[in-house]
């Protein structure tokens, strides 16, 4: 993408400055799209999901058991499980976040009457019954025909424990776990594709050095081992937001056993973790830092893949993305230790801005998983009781689902700042990819509250012959979805862009995500 380096912009900004303070759209934004130019695939993974025994989002907002009054699928919520499969969700992360390095598998197996309780300290001190285990979780993501991502517990688990768990999962022949895995109901095997050794073993998962994790981390994963026909990608836990020290000692220590190491990043706009700011109650400046704050997941993943560059020059080794999204201070009246949040058009302008920025760099980001599926932090959905509603940040997940498996084109995008107080960044932002079958996907987000954005788009190494279109907006920022209006923010059909002799002019709103399909 270029911005502000060239004397072009500087006098397309004096010319986007007239017109925005006459209240006008600019009209020298430009995005040249290169149809004929792919060379990366994006791994359909990217728009992985994540879901933690945390408050409500297992109990209550994926499962409710066979007996609930609530519909349900063999005790999943029947509305859930259409919404997810609507998305084409890829992966699923389960146990844990901070969970992870608490749970012990073997609690969660065997008849739901009989298995021990635990307590949950990470959230809330609340009671986990185990309920919902190993059974529960791989046969959900055959019913979503999703691949299933397990974190495993180096925290406070044994290394046996760790590989009786991946053999009571994958081993089709006779041992000790595969006939306990028999005895409890399942004859074959699952098929579980990815496997997290810890999580967050710098912090939740045992306050570790990066050494000390990369030694832990070689024995470990030493006994994740790949049984019958199912090959298991491991995963290194990787670093917090902007810590290379970390990815360094990891990679330089162990690099060579494993097939991916984790990345996470949370935004917000307050200025503590414990003060995170409010998901609704906010002013123009908050947008503008939550815009800022997303975009700067560009240089995250800039300094990280440096490191990663400099031991993995090859590229065999995946950055999994495998926590992101905003994080707020919880909901009024609800649990502190539940994450509850409300989900507002800022936040689908954030998902829309990551998604775009995780695509462009889908030559080393092989996955990443959303923080979290329901009712916690930045949420698909939320449930309450029968009800549910789907947040803008799903729907955002919706219109981009076409980039999944897609090949990344390259793109030059020339646009106007968008500026508050002594700060600018990009007004928008975008990525396209090609399908199998050659339908490009445009996905594009003005990041700018106000000022809608004429855009001559130039597709190039193609012949177009017809563009559609939707969007996603509203007319206040922080507008949302609630159970009383569940479709307060939700997409359309998009009719202001036109085709001819392959440039599209595309008048993009202020504040809106549009997803361009052109054939
Ligand atoms: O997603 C909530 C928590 O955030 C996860 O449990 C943890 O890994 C991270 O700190």
């Amino acid at each position: 993408m270029s911005f502000c380096k060239t004397p072009f912009f500087v006098a397309l900004t004096a010319v986007c400055l007239v017109w925005s303070f006459c209240g006008h759209a600019d009209t020298a934004n430009t995005l040249v799209v290169h149809a004929d130019k792919g060379e990366w695939t994006i791994a359909p993974e990217i728009y992985g999901h994540f879901a933690e025994h945390l408050g409500r989002c297992i109990y209550d907002g994926i499962w409710v058991g066979e007996d609930s009054d609530i519909p349900n699928i063999r005790g999943y919520r029947k509305d859930i499980v259409e919404a997810l499969k609507a998305l084409r969700i890829p992966v699923l992360r389960w146990p844990g976040g901070c969970f992870a390095d608490e749970y012990h598998w073997k609690d969660g197996i065997g008849p739901r009457e009989q298995r021990p309780a635990m307590i949950n300290t990470h959230w809330g001190m609340v009671t986990e019954d185990n309920s919902f285990g190993t059974h529960e979780f791989l046969d959900l993501c055959e019913l979503l025909d999703t691949e299933a991502y397990i974190a495993g517990n180096v925290g406070s688990g044994s290394i046996r424990d760790m590989q009786d768990w991946v053999e009571y999962m994958t081993f089709d022949g006779d041992s000790a776990m595969a006939m306990l895995r028999r005895a409890n109901g399942r004859e074959k095997p699952w098929r579980v594709r990815y496997f997290g050794v810890g999580n967050e073993n710098w912090a939740c998962g045992g306050h570790m050095t990066p050494e000390y994790y990369a030694d832990l981390y070689k024995r470990y994963q030493t006994y994740v081992r790949s049984y019958s026909d199912n090959p298991i990608l491991k995963i290194a836990c990787g670093p917090n937001d902007w810590d290379t020290r970390w990815m360094d000692v990891v990679l330089e220590r162990a690099k060579r056993h494993m097939d991916g190491i984790s990345l996470h990043y949370y935004v917000f706009t307050g200025p503590h973790w414990w003060e995170k700011g409010s998901a609704t109650e906010f002013d123009e400046s908050e947008w503008f830092t939550l815009m800022k704050k997303s975009l700067d997941v560009a240089e995250v993943l800039r300094q990280q893949i440096e490191v990663m560059d400099k031991h993995d020059p090859e590229k065999r080794v995946g950055l999994y993305f495998d926590e992101w999204g905003t994080w707020w201070n919880p909901t009024p009246g609800s649990n502190p230790g539940f994450l509850v949040q409300q989900n507002t058009l800022r936040d689908a302008l954030s998902a829309g801005i990551f998604l775009n920025i995780f695509n462009q760099h889908c030559d080393r980001v092989k996955m990443a998983n959303i923080a979290q599926t329901v009712n916690v932090l930045q949420a698909m959905a939320h449930t309450r009781d029968a009800d549910m509603f789907l947040t803008p940040t799903y729907h955002v997940f919706e219109m981009f689902k076409e980039h999944q498996g897609a090949t990344l084109l390259p793109i030059d995008l020339a646009c106007a700042p968008y500026e508050r107080d002594e700060h600018k960044v990009p007004s928008l932002n975008a990525s396209a990819s090609k399908s199998e079958a050659g339908t490009v996907t445009i996905t594009l987000c003005n990041l700018h509250p106000t000022n809608e954005a004429a855009l001559n788009c130039s597709i190039q190494g193609m012949d177009a012959s017809e563009v559609s279109g939707r969007i996603l907006t509203a007319d206040e920022m922080n507008a949302h979805n609630t159970f009383e209006q569940p479709d307060a923010v939700a997409p359309r059909q998009f009719t202001d862009a036109t085709l001819d002799n392959n440039v599209i002019q595309v008048m993009v709103p202020a504040k809106s995500i549009v997803a361009l399909k052109v054939r």
